[in-house]
């Protein structure tokens, strides 16, 4: 076994090394061009914050800015679109009736289900786990989805869903796997890729043609994760970068199985986080996981709250989802052992990074801080 944890034995941290040598075969490339035909689309934003590389001690600082994608103020719109597209394309060969796109949601992803439904003249159905803010359940319902809302926590919420996918003209869309449920979900990350394709261009218009050194990615069941490890571990040139994945503590389920060597869920527990509140890693995104990240840390709710409130003072709104990306580079980086573990991410004073800021604070109401002015 070639894993560590933390030699302080204080933080919430994991480090495979050998992560970067990790190799796959690339997302389809026909999922950027769908992105790019939809109305609502533009690249979101790729913000420098410089002040952000003198605190952390690196060359540059980037945030990907998911604020506002396809209308919605989450990155989720980019799986959903895809794999709703590609479901209905099926379909139309078995008849054109409306369907149920049935999900269950910590609150994103069953809004971009719902949109896409509306837009496409279809029906949606979303099952909400508790602790979702009632701001995300009527974002959701605005959207002209039935909402049940569930007395447990999101694997529940799953487990509820998936039943009532079985009814006649239903179908599933939901963006975590298990086995025997793994097509639609791997079209969701596909999805995904847009976001990393963007980066690309955006950091080559920046001077930086090789890639970021280090990608901090916020990690539920694993889905976005899994297509940003594919895009860096499957690309032809340039530099593979450090890849580090950042949980809510309540909800460390990725945490949990790497330290454990093998997919496990985990006791979830209320977070601002709603995002990342998943108790099981998805299975198609375990093997990306297992192999191909070369970092996992969790972190308070009181860490993200900061960071969002230190991206909105630096003009970056985020979600307490989208700063956790922040927060957990900021917790591997100081305390004990972050000299070690600083050399386990192979960062440097050059070093270029980007933080994925997932949602901006309009997606998850939770947060008291870094609300856009
Ligand atoms: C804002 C936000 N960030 C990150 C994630 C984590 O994505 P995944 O569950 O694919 O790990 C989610 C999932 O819903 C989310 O809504």
């Amino acid at each position: 076994m070639t894993e560590n944890v933390s030699a302080s034995g204080l933080m919430p941290w994991f480090a495979r090394p050998g992560a970067r040598a990790w190799r796959c075969t690339s997302a389809p490339a026909e999922v950027r061009t769908f992105h790019a035909a939809l109305p609502d689309y533009a690249p979101t934003p790729l913000t420098e914050l410089p002040p952000m590389a003198a605190e952390l001690g690196v060359g540059r600082v980037f945030v990907k800015d998911e604020s506002c994608r396809l209308g919605l103020p989450a990155f989720k719109a980019l799986g959903s679109s895809w794999a709703v597209h590609r479901v209905l394309s099926e379909r139309v060969v078995s008849g054109d009736e409306p369907v149920t796109l049935v999900t269950a949601t910590d609150g994103n992803h069953g809004r971009a289900v719902a949109r896409m439904a509306r837009l496409l003249g279809h029906h949606a159905h979303a099952f909400v786990p508790q602790g979702v803010h009632p701001q995300a359940v009527a974002a959701i319902v605005a959207e002209q989805a039935e909402v049940t809302e569930v007395a447990g926590p999101y694997d529940e919420a799953v487990r509820l869903a998936a039943e009532a996918a079985a009814a006649p003209d239903a179908v599933l869309v939901q963006d975590t796997a298990w086995p025997g449920y793994e097509r639609i979900p791997g079209w969701i990350v596909e999805g995904y890729a847009t976001l990393c394709a963007e980066i690309d261009e955006q950091l080559t218009v920046a001077g930086i043609v090789e890639g970021p050194d280090l990608v901090a990615v916020p990690v539920g069941v694993g889905s976005l994760a899994q297509a940003v490890i594919t895009h860096y571990r499957s690309r032809p040139s340039g530099r593979a970068p450090t890849l580090l994945s950042v949980e809510a503590e309540a909800a460390a389920c990725v945490l949990a199985s790497l330290t454990a060597g093998e997919p496990v869920s985990v006791t979830t527990a209320d977070t601002i986080m709603a995002g990342l509140n998943c108790g099981t890693p998805s299975s198609i995104a375990w093997p990306f996981l297992h192999r191909g990240l070369d970092a996992a840390v969790a972190i308070p709710d009181a860490d993200s709250a900061r960071a969002a409130a230190d991206l909105a003072a630096l003009g970056v709104y985020a979600g307490p989802c989208g700063a956790a990306a922040l927060a957990g580079l900021r917790a591997v980086l100081t305390g004990r052992g972050a000299g070690t573990r600083r050399t386990a991410l192979g960062l440097d004073p050059a070093s270029v990074v980007v933080l994925l800021s997932t949602e901006g604070p309009a997606a998850n109401p939770h947060s008291t801080t870094g609300d856009r002015p």
